[in-house]
């Protein structure tokens, strides 16, 4: 009888293990017939990309994606892309080889050219406020726009710059509708920029991209899609956070380390010692990690950092050192308008009679962006001291100029003419003419300061 019992109940126990089996079989088919259906997005035909914002990081995005997909740029600027209709790139990231090589891609700032895509990539801007708070203004309205024409198995991948949390805290909120919900009738990804403009061995295709997704489905598709375009490959991240996390401290690692050696340099120029050469010295060690004093601009080292603070102190803690980094690097232009006056002073000279060139305005060398540029601060702290200032800069849009800060750049400066010559931003340009060049605009008894240190420390009369 016993043993009966126990044939039967193990007939149960196998009976009831082929339910389950079944059962999940029946489930993953559907789960499986389901990606397939949305796998079906990414193909050569029917795969249509819209890449919204046509920026640093949009633009080279969109035209390495139309070599392989049906992509279109879009811009609320109609005026870049009428530029971008004749292969013209004001930011100089892409060439006209590329433009010619991307044969898929078309510009547009008609959203009804996008209406029909099934990708959609974020790549607007994320500044900041005044008081250094997040600006979300055009990752939202790009979201709302993106929320009015989504339709079933789309997929939104974030690129801009954010905190960790927004995606799934900010946008997917907008995308989602009262029958359109997340995983199930759309999907979501975060694969941050890490291009750096300016940098011709660094470019987009050449650059580990991460990816995340919102579930596993969307991480294999956005795993893909990368992965068609970028040599250097993909990092899947565990999450939309975490990927989100990576970028925001990539950026803000840096701004710590100079910061930094901005301090070592204020510190080092009271101790009548050569940052640089205190520099040269430290980086022989294997573990030692170089990092150079400056002003820090941009709009993403001198920016991320308050995205992460902001985020931190909505959490409950306030961030001490990234905000004392933040602090130090900020104060920089003071710092080096004060090592002019000093010098001028110590030659007896009235700085109110004097007149200053800054060489270079830029937010950093090479590249013509003037967001966020720190030479504008420094310009300031030098009008604020009573000197005259001119800024030259051959990279630099003049008109633009104008109409970001109202100031008027010169375009081409006298030689022997000024008490003293800062070069700021050291473009390829400029060094290589030589210290000569620079010097040329200084009178005999001129005063000059190459900031970055890039000639031989007996070239100039100081460097952080
Ligand atoms: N530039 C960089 O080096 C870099 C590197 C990595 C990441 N990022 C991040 O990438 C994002 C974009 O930066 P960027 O430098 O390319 O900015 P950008 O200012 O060069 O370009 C952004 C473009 O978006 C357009 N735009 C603004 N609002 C829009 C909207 N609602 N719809 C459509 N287009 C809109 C603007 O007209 C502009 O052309 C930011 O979050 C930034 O932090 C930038």
């Amino acid at each position: 009888m016993q043993n009966f019992q126990g044939i039967f109940k193990n007939f149960d126990h196998i009976f009831s293990q082929k339910v389950i089996l079944i059962t999940s079989f029946i489930i993953s088919l559907y789960n499986a017939k389901e990606q397939v259906i949305h796998m079906s997005i990414l193909n050569f035909q029917s795969t249509k990309i819209a890449v919204i914002g046509m920026g640093y990081v949009g633009l080279p995005l969109a035209v390495a994606l139309g070599e392989k997909w049906r992509t279109v740029g879009f811009d609320i600027n109609g005026r870049r892309i009428k530029d971008l209709n004749s292969n013209i790139d004001s930011t100089g990231e892409v060439s006209e080889l590329d433009f010619n090589n991307s044969k898929l891609v078309q510009f547009t700032d008609d959203a009804k050219d996008i209406l029909d895509s099934n990708i959609y990539i974020v790549t607007v801007p994320t500044p900041i406020t005044k008081n250094n708070l997040p600006n979300l203004n055009a990752i939202k309205s790009a979201t709302k726009l993106i929320s009015s024409i989504i339709s079933d198995g789309d997929v939104v991948i974030y690129e801009s710059t954010v905190y960790p949390g927004l995606t799934e805290e900010i946008c997917i909120p907008i995308l989602e509708k009262e029958n359109f919900k997340l995983n199930k009738n759309f999907f979501c990804g975060y694969s941050p920029e890490r291009i750096n403009p300016g940098d011709k061995t660094h470019k987009l295709k050449d650059i580990v991209k991460v990816v995340s997704g919102s579930n596993e489905y969307a991480l294999d598709l956005i795993d893909r899609l990368y992965s068609s375009i970028i040599d250097a490959g993909v990092y899947r991240a565990q999450s939309i956070k975490v990927a989100e996390a990576a970028k925001v401290i990539e950026n803000t690692q840096r701004d710590l380390n100079i910061a930094l050696i901005n301090e070592l340099s204020i510190i080092f120029n009271k101790l009548d010692i050569d940052t640089q050469s205190v520099l040269d010295a430290a980086s022989t060690k294997w573990n030692f990690n170089r990092f150079n004093p400056g002003l820090v601009g941009g709009h993403c080292i001198g920016v991320d950092p308050y995205y992460l603070t902001y985020k931190s102190k909505k959490a409950g803690y306030t961030p001490k050192i990234i905000l004392g980094g933040r602090k130090l690097n900020n104060e920089m232009p003071a710092y080096v308008a004060d090592q002019l006056i000093e010098s001028l002073v110590e030659q007896k000279k009235d700085p109110r009679h004097c007149k200053v060139l800054i060489m270079g305005f830029t937010f950093k060398e090479n590249c013509p962006d003037i967001r966020n540029t720190k030479v504008i601060n420094l310009h300031e702290e030098l009008l604020k001291r009573k000197l005259g200032v001119d800024i030259f800069d051959p990279n630099v849009n003049i008109s633009e100029a104008k109409n970001q800060y109202g100031i008027s750049l010169i375009a081409e400066p006298q030689k022997n003419c000024y008490h003293g010559v800062i070069l700021a931003v050291p473009h390829d340009d400029f060094i290589n003419q030589g210290p000569g060049y620079s010097q040329s605009f200084c009178r005999n008894d001129g005063i000059f300061f190459d900031l970055k240190g890039r000639f031989k420390i007996e070239e100039s009369d100081f460097r952080l």
